[in-house]
Parts: structure tokens; sequence; C-alpha cells
């Protein structure tokens, strides 16, 4: 069986790994992928966001099941064209993956489904934004309506903060078209989770709990990133929420666009704020996360082609998947500036010693090999991942895996799953 993945990052590596243990013996390509992929199957020098490239490679090569990572792509139609070319392929199509790529269109498929998320009202003039702003007052959110790599939020605590977000995005574009459209939202409060569900058109099956951190430095500070690492579960999910998220997120969302006539098969993944109100949606995503994949896929214990398989044919059930009762966590590496400008091209050290420990998996996230040597190609360069019999264990071996890890500026955030420590009230 061969499988194409697309995209480069850990969730992908992570997703090739797994992939690579499935009891099928799939052969694996990913485009364009990393150093951590080359190893697992081949690499295709093609883009995730060449869509043309990608759709004329596989029309060539015919891939019995093509996994597609990023949001940019699956925004862009490449399902679509994929499965036009009578393909197999895991993820949402274009009109399915609008739940990511317009906040607009999230909004009003869950205002219109009942859905629990905060209040907001959305603006094209920037003066009306701000009139909008003056009158709710502050703390309040502004979101770019379109896909902006993660980094479209910004939570204001003053009304002066929330007028120059909205300069920002609506007359300076710092996020390019995705901000001419911006939305205004309630500030919520409360602690994160993030839950990812497996569809496949008709039926939602919830995947394990996980949570990462999007600030820069510890504590949840500094500038927003892709994610400087992650944990499953994440112990604020206690066993009463499920059937709410369940029900209440899940089941009326994918109802929903059962009306408007929207197949949606993939990953759905919910970023929750668990409020006193109860879980509130603070955004979709229509695919895998990163990092979170790479600590929710070493807890499962099952095979993944079978569940993608399943997806795709309309007949995923709850009893095909099992999972570890370990915790898992990992930990970004990152190069020095990110998520400003970074150098590249610096030879990283220590990757097969960090790998050899025991429950350790090192999973490249910007590296490529250069000159027989693997070297930085991106901001976040590594993910160093842990299983563990606890969530203590598991963040004291990920953190001991970073150790042996060396490059001219590298470092990790040094609190990855403190949180999650406090709330299971362990050391
Ligand atoms: P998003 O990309 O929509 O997940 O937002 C990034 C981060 O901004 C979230 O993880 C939250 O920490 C924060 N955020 C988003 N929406 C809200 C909201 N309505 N109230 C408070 N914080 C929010
Ligand atoms: N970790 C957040 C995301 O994948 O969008």
């Amino acid at each position: 069986m061969k499988i194409l993945v697309v995209g480069s990052g850990g969730r992908e590596h992570a997703l090739m790994w797994k992939l690579a243990s499935d009891s099928c013996s799939p052969t694996l390509f990913c485009a364009p992928g990393n150093a951590g992929t080359a190893n697992l199957g081949t690499n295709v020098p093609l883009a995730a966001e060449d869509i043309e490239g990608i759709v004329a490679w596989a029309r060539e090569e015919r891939p019995d099941l093509t996994v597609i990572g990023p949001e940019v792509p699956l925004c862009a139609g490449l399902v679509d064209l994929l499965i036009s070319e009578g393909l197999r392929v895991f993820g949402p199509n274009r009109a399915a993956a609008q739940l990511e790529g317009s906040k607009v269109f999230a909004k009003e498929v869950m205002e219109a489904a009942g859905v629990p998320t905060a209040r907001s009202a959305s603006f094209t003039d920037p003066v009306a934004a701000k009139a909008y702003v003056r009158d709710e007052g502050a703390p309040i959110v502004i979101k770019a309506e379109g896909l902006a790599a993660g980094k479209g939020v910004t939570v204001c605590r003053t009304v002066a903060e929330a007028e120059a977000a909205i300069d920002a995005a609506m007359c300076s574009k710092v996020f390019g078209d995705a901000g001419s459209q911006i939305l205004v939202e309630e500030c919520l409060e409360g602690p994160e989770a993030s839950i990812l569900a497996l569809v496949d058109g008709s039926r939602c099956v919830l995947l394990a709990s996980s949570q990462d951190h999007k600030r820069a430095h510890d504590g949840d500070t500094g500038p927003n990133t892709g994610g400087m690492g992650a944990y499953s579960p994440a112990p604020v999910v206690t066993d009463a929420l499920w059937p709410i998220i369940q029900e209440q997120v899940f089941d009326r969302t994918l109802e929903e666009l059962q009306k408007r006539g929207i197949v949606f098969k993939g990953v759905l993944y919910a970023g929750l704020m668990l409020t006193d109100a109860g879980p509130k949606v603070l955004e979709f995503n229509t695919r895998f996360g990163d990092p979170e994949t790479q600590v929710i896929l070493p807890r499962l214990k099952t095979d993944l082609v079978p569940l993608f398989d399943a997806c795709i044919d309309g007949v995923l059930s709850e009893s095909m998947l099992a999972w570890e009762s370990a915790a898992c966590v990992t930990v970004v590496m990152a190069a020095a500036g990110y998520p400003g400008p970074y150098p590249k091209g610096d030879v990283i050290h220590g990757l097969a010693e960090a790998g050899a420990l025991d429950g350790v998996t090192v999973f490249h996230a910007g590296t490529k090999f250069e000159g027989g040597q693997i070297v930085t190609a991106g901001g976040r360069v590594l993910s160093v991942t842990a299983l563990g019999d606890t969530l203590s264990d598991a963040i004291r071996c990920a953190y001991t895996g970073t150790t042996y890890i060396t490059f001219p500026g590298v470092w990790c955030r040094r609190d990855i799953a403190a949180k999650a420590i406090r709330v299971d009230g362990g050391p």
C-alpha cells in the first residue's frame, strides 16, 4: 500500500512514524517532508502549497491513500482535486475546510447549530469595528477572518489595544487579506484544551484530549507561535465534560454542516475554553494539530490506516480506537529568534542519543539533510516527545531528551505541561 503524507512539520513526521508501524506495512511518501520523514519513506520535493504539483505527482504515482497535514492545501481544495482524480484522501474538502479557513463562516455555523462559543460581531469597516469595541469595553478579542498561520488572534486588555489591533489587521494589513474582515469577540476566561475528532461524514469519534502552548515564553507570556509544546491527556477535561463536548460541540456542528449539504470527513479540531458556564469553542481547525499530534498518536494503540479508511468510507466507530493510559509530553526545540527571524543551516547534534532513551521519540519539524548532516531548516526545529506512566514522568523524560540535543542558539520552554500537574494536584 502506497501512502502520501502532505506537509513538512512535526505533525507530519508523527503521522509518518505512526503509519510506518501499521500492520499493512505501507510504502510512505512525504511532500515535502523533512530529515525525519526521510528516514521512514521517500521525500517528494513538492511544497504542501504546490497544489498543481501534488495533483500531478499523485496522478502519475496513484497513492492508495493521501493524508493532508496543513490547512493551506485543505482550504485550497487539494482534497477535491485528488478525489476528482479517483484517489482516496483523508481530509476535508474545500467546503468543509472553511470551518477553519473562515472564522465568520465557523461562527455562523456555530450560532445556527447552537454550539457554545464567544459572542461576536464581524466587520469590514475599521471605524465601525472601533465604535463596537468602545461600546463593549475591554477585555476583548480581535480575530482576522482568514488564515493567518495561527497568528491572527489578539487578546486585548484595553480598548486602546483593541483599536491598535484593528488598525494592524485592517489598515496595516499585517495578516494580508486574511485581516480585511475581522471578528470582534467577547473575551472568555478559563483553562483551555484541544479536542480532536475523527469524522466520517456522519459520526464524530473523539480522540484523546491534549493541550498545546501557543506563547513563546514560560508562564504563557511572549508572542504567539505555532506551538512550543503539548501534553496528553489534558486533566482539565474531566469525565463529566466528554459527553457535553461530544454533543454540544461536535454532533451539533456536524449536523449543521449536513443540513447545509457539506460532507465533513477528516479531523475536526475544537480549541475549547472551559468556562464556568461550560465548554465554549474558541476556534475550529480542520486537521490534526501541531504539536498536539505528536502527543496524541504515541498514545493510540490501534493502527491509523483502518481509521482513515473508515472515515473515507463512512463506517467509523468508537470501538476501532484504543488508547494507552500512559501520558505523553512534547517539548519543541526552536531556533534562536523564533517566532521572529531565525538562522537556518546549523548542524544538529545528539539526535540519536536523545532518541535512544527509553520512551523518547524525537520528531523533526524544521530539519533537512545537507552534506550528510542534519541541519536546521525552520523556526520550530524538533519536537522531543516522551511517554511516561504519569504526566510528571513524561515531562521529566522529555526534558532529559532535550539535554542531548545541541545546535547554536537552541532553546525551549521550560514549563511544558506544568499547568497540567497543577490541575492534577501532583508535584
Ligand atoms: P485561536 O487561534 O482562535 O485558538 O486563538 C489563539 C488563542 O487566543 C487561544 O488559544 C486563546 O488563548 C486566545 N483566545 C481566542 N479567542 C478567545 C476568546 N474569545 N477569549 C479569550 N481568549 C481567546
Ligand atoms: N496547535 C494549534 C494548531 O495546530 O493550530
